[in-house]
């Protein structure tokens, strides 16, 4: 992918990103957040949350499905966008639903099963947030931040049982959001699984250079 490709890209997830946060400021700014504005902004800002989290979940399956590179340039900054939505929907919540009452907030989170898983959500995606940059990438190594950065999909599952778990019975949305992020998760434990067929298919063949030389064996190209 070219540099100004690159450029584009970034620049169109920004603008896309902070679209809804504009129009929220700007329905604040003219005084039309509805009845109940508390209730408005935390779900606007919930929904968003959880449209962005998916969407950053859905570029590695996009990957492996068409082979294409640019959705991996992409993971990181829609990873980031994601937190941002959840810290601001939380900061309501905080500020404007509770004033910072702690009590009354630790047992809202002990007492409703969907603050709890929420909340747990948001406290996943917190050291992904603070791995993020290339120093954390170096610094952990390229398979622990790998590894670390899974966590992703729990912090989905979580966040999609804190809408099921809040929304009305027979309110479509969470569904909707729940098979979303069934197939995508479908299509990474097919890539895994794909990847290490893959791989035990070259080990038998690195094997036959070792018996074969009696050297250390050598690199198999992938087939
Ligand atoms: C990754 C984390 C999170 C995601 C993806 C998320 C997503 C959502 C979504 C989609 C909604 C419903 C929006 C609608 O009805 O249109 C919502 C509502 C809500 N969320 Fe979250 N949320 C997250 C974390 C949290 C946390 C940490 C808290 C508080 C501790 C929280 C508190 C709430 C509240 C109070 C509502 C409104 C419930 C109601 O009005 O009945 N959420 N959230």
């Amino acid at each position: 992918m070219g540099r100004k490709t690159r450029i584009a890209l970034k620049a169109g997830i920004w603008t896309a990103c902070l679209l809804p946060l504009a129009f929220l400021i700007y329905w604040a700014a003219i005084g039309d957040l509805t009845v109940n504005p508390i209730d408005f902004i935390t779900r606007t800002l919930g929904d968003w949350t959880m449209r962005i989290l998916l969407a950053s979940l859905a570029l590695t399956p996009l990957r492996i499905l068409t082979g294409a590179a640019w959705p991996v340039a992409c993971r990181r900054l829609l990873g980031l966008f994601a937190f941002f939505y959840a810290a601001l929907h939380f900061g309501v919540w905080i500020v404007l639903d509770h004033f910072f009452d702690w009590p009354e907030m630790l047992a809202d989170i002990l007492k409703r099963r969907y603050i709890t898983v929420g909340m747990l959500a948001l406290v996943l995606l917190l050291p992904l947030a603070a791995t993020s940059t290339n120093g954390m990438v170096r610094r952990l190594g390229g398979k622990t931040w790998q590894r670390l950065h899974r966590l992703v999909y729990c912090a989905g599952v979580l966040a999609v049982l804190h809408y099921l778990w809040l929304a009305k019975v027979g309110f479509i949305a969470p569904y909707v959001y729940a098979a979303i992020l069934t197939i995508l998760l479908g299509v990474r434990l097919w890539g895994a699984f794909r990847r290490r067929l893959r791989e035990s298919r070259g080990r038998p063949a690195m094997a036959q250079n070792v018996t074969a030389s009696g050297a250390r064996p050598l690199r198999t190209p992938p087939s």
